[in-house]
């Protein structure tokens, strides 16, 4: 059920922050304003304010908040693990996209203001930039993420043709099983935000299409029953905000399509 009052936890805009200061000798500044939220003390999350010596950090916002978790402030926590695009880890806000931490370049920010970074939006806190995404992980089981196939197993895998590999991978390697489960698509979906608790959301029913067009699949039709209903798929207004926002380039509202066009022929 949408909820139209902000919980009174869940406002940073009247809190002011800590400010931390770069050495005066710094001569290649940058400020970064990042959003806190601790569940171990009453007080309502606030933005602080770390201004980084650029010279002494890497290239990336995550190598900056990697800098400031080293040598500023031991507290931060913020989830990453690869440092390069895969695991989906350092999905969070930043600048008012939602993105990855370790291939968002700091210069690609705007050099005019200070960097701001926030969690994914729309999701409960664990704490700082962490959101609790466990709904999202029920619901991409809920789609049997796996190869389902009753004829009996061969000797060695079941084959796949390169073209049918190709539907999945993409030519160019922006198919949906190219998908790093970041959930910055489902976190920017406005659907979804309003009906989480029923809608599947952009990434859950990529990864639905994903094994709906796997050839080496025989439950087509059992997914597809599954997803015949108002809420799960039909919530999708092709608003293509997911779309946009996909850091690795992929296109969850043209795999939504895909699933609704199966459903719809197998009507006639
Ligand atoms: S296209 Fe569909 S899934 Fe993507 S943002 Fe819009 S409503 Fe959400
Ligand atoms: S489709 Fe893109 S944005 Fe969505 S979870 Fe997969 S990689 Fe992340
Ligand atoms: S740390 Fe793995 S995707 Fe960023």
């Amino acid at each position: 059920m949408a909820e139209f009052t902000l919980p009174k936890n869940s406002e940073y805009k009247n809190t002011k922050g800590k400010e931390h200061k770069a050495s005066t000798e710094a001569k290649n500044k940058k400020s970064f304003s990042v959003y806190r939220w601790s569940p171990d003390d009453d007080e309502n999350p606030r933005l602080d304010n770390y201004e980084i010596d650029l010279d002494k950090c890497g290239p990336m916002v995550l190598d900056a908040l990697i800098y400031i978790k080293n040598n500023i402030d031991p507290t931060l926590t913020f989830r990453r693990s690869c440092r390069e695009g895969i695991c989906g880890s350092c999905a969070m806000n930043i600048d008012g996209t939602n993105t990855l931490a370790c291939t968002k370049a700091i210069d690609e920010c705007d050099s005019k203001k200070d960097v701001q970074i926030t969690p994914l939006p729309h999701r409960p806190v664990v704490k700082d930039l962490v959101p609790d995404l466990n709904d999202m992980y029920a619901q991409y089981a809920s789609v049997e993420p796996w190869l389902k196939a009753d004829s009996p197993a061969p000797q060695r895998e079941r084959l796949q043709s390169p073209e049918d590999a190709d539907r999945l991978n993409g030519h160019d390697g922006h198919g949906p099983a190219m998908c790093i489960l970041c959930y910055c698509c489902t976190t920017s979906c406005p659907s979804y935000w309003w009906n989480g608790d029923k809608y599947l959301g952009p990434s859950t029913l990529l990864q639905a299409s994903r094994w709906i067009d796997d050839t080496r699949d025989e439950a087509t039709g059992e997914r597809l029953d599954d997803l015949e209903d108002p809420f799960k798929l039909y919530r999708c207004h092709t608003i293509m905000n997911c779309t946009s926002t996909c850091p690795k380039g992929l296109n969850p509202a043209k795999e939504i399509a895909n699933i609704k066009k199966k459903i719809a022929e197998r009507q006639h």
